[in-house]
């Protein structure tokens, strides 16, 4: 019976019960409130997730689903597999009833996504992104990290979202729309994607390191507004300037690891560098940096 605890940067943290069902938030030290592990982001491990949940429910976590089957007392159990070593804050388990809805996918990258059975039609443009969102970075940092990525989407924190490994995780109500995804929604789902090679496939050695995760997830939301016709990078950083600086990026007291001053703080660095060594040679240090 796990119960939330306060994260260390203030944040609760933990296993959470919704009407919905349930989801794990864990980012930056949650984990070890439900599961026995070195909860620290430098030990990356292999996982397997085998969840049992009553009839009917969907279980959900990171990876491809390797199996799907009804036990002998009619519960359902669902084992997820991650291709690759995984840190502990990006776990993933969502429970309660969901539709998996494959996407397109690009080379060697398969998309599946798991939202709720009732949210599904609001959640379309939100899953129909993705396919343009991947082949989009792949261009910009190179191959996709993870044999598979898609969202996953229930009832969570409003306004917060996770880069859960291969599975990001949303709100519904940030990310349901009848129309057309609106910037906001565009800037947390390019943000989320970003993640996946800056955060989580290379991962902080440190929490103090959070800028190497967040600077490099909000110059990717920068480069996509850009290429989506919302906004320049030029611009982006010129907003990003102009905000007060309270801390260096790179040194974030613990209180403030998710501070607006070390996302947008940490991509006005990449930007500065990227005007000192010119545009060919920064998309080369990206590359290699992933
Ligand atoms: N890494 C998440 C994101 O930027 C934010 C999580 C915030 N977590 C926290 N404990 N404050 O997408
Ligand atoms: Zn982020």
């Amino acid at each position: 019976t796990p119960e939330p605890r306060t994260g260390a940067d203030g944040v609760p943290v933990g296993w959470f019960f919704t009407s919905a069902g349930s989801f794990a938030l864990d980012e930056p030290d949650g984990l070890h409130s439900w599961l026995p592990a070195n909860d620290h982001p430098s030990d990356k491990a292999a996982w397997r997730f085998t969840i049992d949940v009553p009839a009917g429910q969907t279980a959900i976590a990171n990876g491809k689903l390797a199996e799907h089957r009804t036990l002998d007392d009619g519960r359902e159990r669902w084992v997820w597999e991650p291709s690759e070593p995984m840190s502990t804050y990006l776990v993933l388990v969502l429970t309660g009833r969901f539709d998996l809805v494959d996407g397109t996918g690009i080379d060697g990258v398969s998309v599946q996504h798991a939202v709720l059975t009732s949210d599904r039609a609001r959640l379309e443009p939100a899953m129909a992104l993705t396919d343009d969102l991947l082949s989009f970075f792949v261009d910009q940092f190179g191959p996709f990290p993870f044999d598979t990525y898609g969202i996953a989407v229930t009832e969570a924190m409003e306004g917060l979202a996770m880069e859960t490994q291969t599975r990001s995780l949303f709100d519904r109500r940030d990310l349901a729309t009848d129309g057309t995804l609106d910037r906001l929604q565009q800037i947390l789902l390019s943000h989320e994607l970003a993640h996946q090679w800056f955060g989580d496939a290379v991962s902080p050695a440190s929490w103090s390191d959070t800028w190497l995760n967040e600077g490099f997830a909000t110059y990717g939301e920068w480069l996509w507004l850009e290429h989506a016709g919302l906004g320049t990078v030029e611009q982006s950083a010129a907003l990003a300037l102009s905000e007060p600086r309270r801390f260096p990026p790179a040194d974030p007291p613990a209180d403030l690891l998710f501070d607006r001053t070390v996302y947008d703080g940490g991509a006005v660095v990449l930007y500065a560098l990227r005007r000192e060594v010119g545009d060919e040679r920064f998309t080369e240090i990206l590359r290699a940096w992933a």
